[in-house]
This record gives structure tokens, sequence and C-alpha cells, in this order.
């Protein structure tokens, strides 16, 4: 009998601390020892000249989820969790939306029947709070809690979704009770209405004004706004999808003041900007996500939070829709307006490759803070360390082995999503994970899929309380 199921032998690990030269011995799907010339397998797979690191987890991905107009988001949690396999990541965390009036027991049944048996990797669910009713706040959020479900993100924004800063408050309170963590979108929206009348009174409705109606002020506003309420509650908080550096200057200031704060940017932000919403044709609708792209020195902004700390985290927001539906489904109203373009663009598989590439690589990032913005701190904020997000003995053996020497270009044609683009088109890449494992169980062998959809599992996530450090959110 040999002694473990598979060895990862000669390859460089990473972890968010350390890069060594070991081999890893996994057995029952954990990493069972780290060590020199471990031998006795069922399977040795050889990584000499490639990284061994934690399996990414995305902590920010939109699938199944409904969202307004009667359009459907592309992704399935098969096409989505493929997608994301591929891209290097046995983790993803997705929201489940509460309907309005509604219990999110109920959303979250609905989900979990979507889920099952569908996933290549596992899954952990964040939920979407949309209606602060005193019977989810005082019963179901604290019920939810101590069920695994320890997320709640809330949207200043959207007419249908945005909560008023008193049911934020209430919410960043049960948050405080239960060690829940609270994600905030932060965008003025009386701001936003005002700017789509004016802007539609002027006759500007094409995508580039979704851009326009969206401006740095709006953000950082909102930013400065979600992190006083937090303050006053006082209880840690994140600040999804951060696009400029005047709301990173808002977290920064924040945080100095003792506000516990994490900060989340995207691709979108570092390889995106607002001209990209100009294309003929109304593609510019390719590129409609909250908060828009900016310009070229918020790309750099961003880099230097990422480089700086200001980020602790590194998300796709992957939220995929078809762009082929635009002359029908997408914009019902005959592209009458940008404000019928669905928000939100496609990326869970080309997060850690352009991570990777445009960081490690050209030297922005080592490799223990690439593996820190891709799996670790995603782990950590969401209370799924040290069983995800590391490469430890007792951890999950979750493990992509990149290749740094595999260069790409990205077309959406060699990507597993069920869009019908990707925003990175052309880009050339550098590194790409070729091999993923998802506990012990080899899934992608040689950029070949090996492994099989009900591969992945449901996560609970632990609240702040149950973990070592309470009401902390140390990274
Ligand atoms: O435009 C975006 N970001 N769509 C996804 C939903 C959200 O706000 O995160
Ligand atoms: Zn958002
Ligand atoms: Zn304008
Ligand atoms: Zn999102």
């Amino acid at each position: 009998m040999s002694e473990f199921d598979l060895i990862v032998r000669g390859g460089t690990i990473a972890t968010a601390s350390d890069v060594f030269l070991a081999d890893l011995g996994i057995l029952d799907g954990r990493i069972v020892q780290i060590g020199e010339n471990l031998t006795g397998a069922g399977r040795i797979i050889d990584a000499s000249g490639k990284y061994v690191l934690p399996g990414g987890i995305d902590s920010h991905v939109h699938v199944a989820q409904p969202s307004g107009e009667g359009i459907v988001m592309a992704d399935s949690f098969e096409s989505g969790t493929l997608s994301a396999l591929f891209g290097g990541n046995t983790t993803v965390m997705p929201f489940c939306l509460q309907e309005k009036g509604r219990p999110l027991r109920e959303a979250l049944t609905a989900y979990h029947a979507l889920a099952q048996g569908n996933c290549y990797i596992d899954v952990s669910f964040h939920l979407i709070v949309s209606d602060a009713s005193d019977a989810l706040i005082g019963q179901e959020l604290p019920a939810l809690a101590a069920d695994g479900y320890a997320s709640f993100k809330v949207f200043m924004t959207y007419e249908d979704l945005r909560l008023s800063d008193a049911d934020i408050l209430k919410t960043l309170d049960v948050a405080r009770e239960t060690g829940a963590t609270v994600m905030v979108h932060c965008e003025n929206e009386d701001a936003i209405r005002f700017l789509i009348g004016r802007h539609e009174r002027a006759g500007e409705v094409s995508p580039r004004a979704h851009a326009s109606t969206r401006p740095v002020a709006v953000e950082r506003e909102a930013t400065h706004r979600a992190l006083s309420l937090a303050e006053i509650v006082d209880v840690p908080i994140v600040i999804v999808h951060v696009s400029n550096g005047e709301a990173m200057e808002e977290i920064a200031r924040a945080r100095a003041r003792g506000v516990k704060v994490i900060g989340e940017t995207c691709p979108q932000y570092l390889m995106l900007t607002a001209d990209d919403l100009d294309g003929m044709d109304w593609e510019g609708a390719k590129f409609v996500c909250s908060p828009p792209p900016r310009d070229k020195a918020a790309q750099e902004e961003c880099w230097r939070g990422i480089e700086t700390g200001v980020f602790d985290l590194f998300s796709s927001d992957h939220c995929p829709f078809r762009y082929a539906d635009e002359q029908g489904k997408r914009n019902p109203r005959g592209l009458k307006s940008f404000r019928h373009i669905p928000n939100g663009i496609p990326g869970v598989e080309t997060r850690l490759p352009i991570l990777f590439s445009e960081g490690v690589m050209k030297g922005r990032i080592d490799l223990p803070r690439f593996v820190a913005l891709a799996a670790t701190n995603h782990a950590k904020t969401y209370g799924l360390y040290p069983q995800k997000g590391t490469i430890a003995i007792g951890s999950d053996a979750d493990i992509a082995i990149w290749d740094p020497s595999e260069s790409r270009t990205i077309r959406h044609v060699d990507l597993h999503d069920a869009a019908d683009y990707s925003p990175y088109e052309g880009i050339a890449v550098t590194g790409w994970p070729t091999t993923v494992i998802l506990g012990g169980r080899i899934m992608v062998d040689e950029g070949k899929l090996v492994g099989e959809k009900g591969a992945g599992a449901y996560r609970p996530a632990k609240p702040r309380q149950s973990r070592h450090n309470t009401n902390t959110m140390e990274i």
C-alpha cells in the first residue's frame, strides 16, 4: 500500500509568506507531508520548473443570479466553475440574492439546488441583503451566519438593490453580533440618477455615458460613507471592486483612524479604461461594469494599492452576460439608453493569469504577494482558512501548478465560460496554471480536463467569532 495517494514532486512551492523547493504528499484529499524525496504514491506529478501554489480563491463571482429586466446571466454553476478551474481556481464564492419580501433561506434553497452536483470546484456563498426587514435582521441573518453563511453584501447603488444608510447600519450591527463580514458596493445612487437624467436629456445614451454617470466622486463619497458607518458600528468591513486612487485614499485614511477595512480590486481596473466603452456598434457594452473602468492614471493607482497593501483581495467580479443578446434581451427597449445594459463583465478564468503576468512577471509583486492576493487573503477574510488558501499540513490539497514559461494570448474561444466574449481579448500573458488539483483529485492535467462535474462541494464559512482572532480582520 502507498503512503500517499499523490505526490507533487520537485516544484517551487509558494505560500503567502515563503518560497521553497519541496515535494508534497497528499492523502485523503489533504496535504499530509511537505518534505524532500517523498516516495510511495499511486501517482506522482513532476512539477520541476513549475510553481506549486494554493488553488486560487475568487471571492467575488456572480453565477446563475437573477439580474433585473428579465436578463439571464450567461454562466451556470457548471460553466462558471469550469471556467474558474481552468483559470487556476479551486474555490469560488458566488452570491445568493434575497428576493425582496422573501426569506433568504428560500433563495438559498434554490441556489443550493442549482449548485448541487454541478460544480467543478468548491463553492461557498455570500448573501446579498436586498430587504433588511426586522425578521431578516433579527432572526434570519444571525441563524444563517451560525450555519456557515458568514458574509453579507450590501449595495449603495442599483435602484432595486440599494439599501438606505439606516439599513446598512442594521446589517453592519448584525455582523458585529454574529462575526459575519459585510461587503459593500460603494456608489451614490442618487447622484447617479441625477447624472443619468442629465445625460439622457442631452441625448447622451451610448455605453460611454455609463462611465460618465458614475464618476470617481460617486464612488469616493459612498466609500467614505460606508467606512464611516462601519466606524460608527465598530465592525470590520470589506470595500469591494475599488476602481481608483481617491476611493483608495478613503480606505487608507479610515485604516489610519483604526477602522478594520479590507480593500478589493479587480482586473478591469488594471487593464481597461472608460475609453473601452466607446466601441462602435454598441460594442462598448462589453465593458459596462460598476464602478466603471477609469483612466491610465487610475490603473497605476490601483497597481500601487496592490503593491503597498491598500488592497488585500484581488477578485474577478465575474458577472457574465452575452453580448450577442444585445440587440434583443440585453436591451429590450431597443438600445435607447446605456442604462438598460446589464452591469458586469466576465473574467473568472483570466483573473490570475493577468495578475501573474502583469504583476509577478513584470516585477510589481513577488510570488508570496501573488498567493496572498489570489487565495490566502480570501480564505482569511471569509472564514475558510486554513482549510483553504494555503499549502500546509492538514490543509485541503487544493493546488494549482503554474508553468511560468507558458505564453498565451487571451482569446475567448479558448476560455470555458458561457459568455461570448472576453474583455481581455488579445492581451498576451506569460504564465498559466496548467495542472489543477482539487482536494487531492487532479481536475486539469497539463491543460486537459480530467476531473468531473460534481467534484466540487459546498463549503460553509466560519464567522469571525469562531476563528482564533475574534473581531479582527488580520491578514
Ligand atoms: O458591474 C458589476 N460590478 N456587476 C456585478 C454586480 C456587482 O455590483 O458586483
Ligand atoms: Zn458590486
Ligand atoms: Zn457627458
Ligand atoms: Zn460583483
